[in-house]
């Protein structure tokens, strides 16, 4: 057997809005974004959401629409993808590393609030494998503290928290449709909030300053009337190419049409492994796995021997992963490291298990009896 660690789950109804977009022969930033768009901000329940070509796009343009002033400070966890931190030096500002909540590893709220000092602008917390950060708790300490607050949701499709879906807590969500995450585009990602002020700049963010919409624009190119500057625009602030195409949205279309059974399938097979491991001595789970509650992008363990067992799966066809290496630990980010010797340590018994809405039954138990007969 051959188990892939990700996999996305596309097909036919893919194929198909691919092919609406080839008859339409639209298939850059068009009406199939501003759709997708009208439907993650329903599916969320939120004002306005922006499609972009990825979570990356999201998080820098959100932390970028604020212009702080160069060399301000923004708290962030050192347990992340390299993208929450990179944001940060994109915008000239400085990471101050956040150390991990033993269980559950997200953020810990209270390194957080140690290492907060009047140089910090804004907080980015993130909701780690797609367990929630406690917002009920960080929002109001933030907010008494000044600080804008920007959601990474790329582990998440927002779920609820406290009935509250994630993504909406703060003054912007980003969410990821790269290929591994729990739909996909390809690439993409979304930016939400629920304040339209702050929302107003990030279309002329997300391509090159331009705020119009090219779709509506080119209708507008051969309709008879007075007006001849149909094809002006203005350029007010510096954008970037970050746009989503229509490709990818046709994509998106049809995947969040399947996210309920995805997601629901997601949950069932977390349940066996959760069920699976139980028992056994030198394994934990990853993080506290609240499966009728939350949505988890992916499934992990913590090992004793985390490297034995590694190499062990590995042999039998079993692909494994980490995520991830602390941030504090990586060359670009060292200069900014200070305090994260939790998850440092911690992070050296994590492996990533597969998890996809289309493993099988077979394929997980075969997971499981091989975990079983390590132990
Ligand atoms: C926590 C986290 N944040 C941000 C990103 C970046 O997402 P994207 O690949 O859509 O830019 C990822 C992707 O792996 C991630 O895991």
């Amino acid at each position: 057997m051959n188990i892939r660690l990700f996999k996305p789950s596309v097909g036919k109804e893919e194929l198909k809005n691919i092919n609406d977009a080839f008859e339409r022969s639209w298939i850059g930033l068009g009406p199939n974004v501003n759709e997708f768009e009208k439907q993650w901000a329903n599916f969320v329940g939120v004002k306005e959401a922006i499609g972009l070509n990825s979570a990356t796009a999201a998080l820098h343009i959100a932390l970028k629409s604020f212009n702080f002033p160069k060399g301000k400070k923004v708290l962030v966890p050192s347990l992340t993808f390299a993208s929450t931190a990179t944001a940060i030096l994109y915008c000239d500002l400085q990471p101050v590393f956040v150390d991990s909540d033993p269980n559950t590893l997200g953020m810990d709220l209270n390194d957080m609030k140690r290492k907060f000092d009047k140089d910090c602008v804004a907080v980015m917390p993130v909701h780690y494998a797609g367990h929630p950060i406690p917002m009920d708790e960080l929002m109001p300490w933030a907010r008494e503290n000044g600080l804008k607050v920007i959601e990474d949701c790329a582990h998440t499709t927002g779920s609820l928290y406290k009935g509250k879906a994630l993504g909406t807590w703060g003054d912007f969500g980003c969410y990821s449709f790269e290929e591994k995450k729990l739909m996909t585009t390809g690439d993409g990602g979304m930016i939400v909030s629920n304040n339209l002020e702050l929302m107003k700049d990030i279309k002329a963010y997300r391509w090159v300053g331009i705020d119009k919409d090219n779709w509506k624009t080119a209708q507008a190119y051969t309709e008879v009337n007075k007006d001849a500057m149909h094809w002006f625009y203005e350029i007010n602030l510096l954008g970037y190419k970050y746009n989503m195409n229509d490709l990818a949205a046709a994509i998106g279309l049809a995947q969040l049409k399947k996210l309920p059974k995805m997601n629901a399938k997601r949950s069932e097979i977390i349940k066996k492994y959760l069920d699976g491991i139980k028992n056994l001595s030198g394994i934990k789970p990853l993080v506290p796995y609240e499966v009728d509650k939350y949505v988890y992008q992916m499934f992990g363990i913590r090992a004793e021997k985390r490297d034995e067992l590694m190499l062990y799966l590995k042999s039998k066809g079993i692909a494994t992963g980490c995520h991830y290496t602390p941030l504090t630990l990586q060359p670009l980010f060292m200069p900014y490291a200070k305090d994260c010797n939790y998850i440092e340590k911690e992070a050296n018994s994590f492996i990533t298990l597969p998890l996809h809405a289309d493993l099988t039954n077979e394929e997980v138990e075969y997971v499981i009896e091989n975990l079983k007969s390590f132990n």
